[in-house]
């Protein structure tokens, strides 16, 4: 049986996934007011991802005999003014649940529950992933500066992601 320690940090986490999941769908709007399908539908998909990543913390609780709380999300702040602004502040969010999984992984060592550990070393590689790509988004963004060309070319190659649920 998982611990009460454990169980709620867990609890803690499927919440912070679903403000995630919230604030990258605020984001997907912002992007179709502006008419740029592409990021639009890539922060859809970023979305969803978040979503996926509640769930399988949420299975993951249940299955482990915790209790799931479910907590009120809080409302993600639209305050962009351009499309710069919002790939940063993703890569600034993915910064800081890369910090709270981490945080998780420190509280299932402390609890000598290898289980969870183990299970939450999925989330650390994930976040290498979710990191590394958003990084390289805003990297390019920078290299486009206000050539419209160029970001009428990132938009296509942005509208080519397509969420598919991770194998695991
Ligand atoms: Fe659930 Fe983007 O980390």
């Amino acid at each position: 049986m998982i611990s009460k320690k454990m169980s709620g940090v867990i609890n803690g986490q499927i919440n912070a996934e679903l403000y995630s999941s919230y604030l990258y769908l605020g984001m997907s709007t912002w992007f179709s007011e502006k008419s740029l399908s592409g990021f639009a539908g890539w922060m859809r998909a970023q979305a969803q991802e978040e979503m996926f990543h509640s769930m399988k913390m949420l299975d993951y609780l249940l299955e482990r005999g915790g209790s799931v709380e479910l907590e009120a999300i809080a409302k993600p702040v639209r305050h962009w003014s351009t499309p710069l602004e919002v790939i940063e502040e993703t890569a600034a969010h993915e910064a800081k649940v890369t910090g709270l999984i981490n945080d998780l992984v420190d509280v299932a060592l402390e609890e000598r529950d290898h289980a969870a550990n183990i299970f939450l070393q999925w989330f650390v590689a994930e976040q290498v992933e979710e990191e590394s790509s958003v990084g390289d988004v805003v990297e390019k963004m920078k290299m486009i500066g206000n050539d419209s060309a160029g970001m009428f070319a990132m938009d296509m190659e942005m509208g080519k992601r397509v969420f598919t649920p991770p194998e695991g």
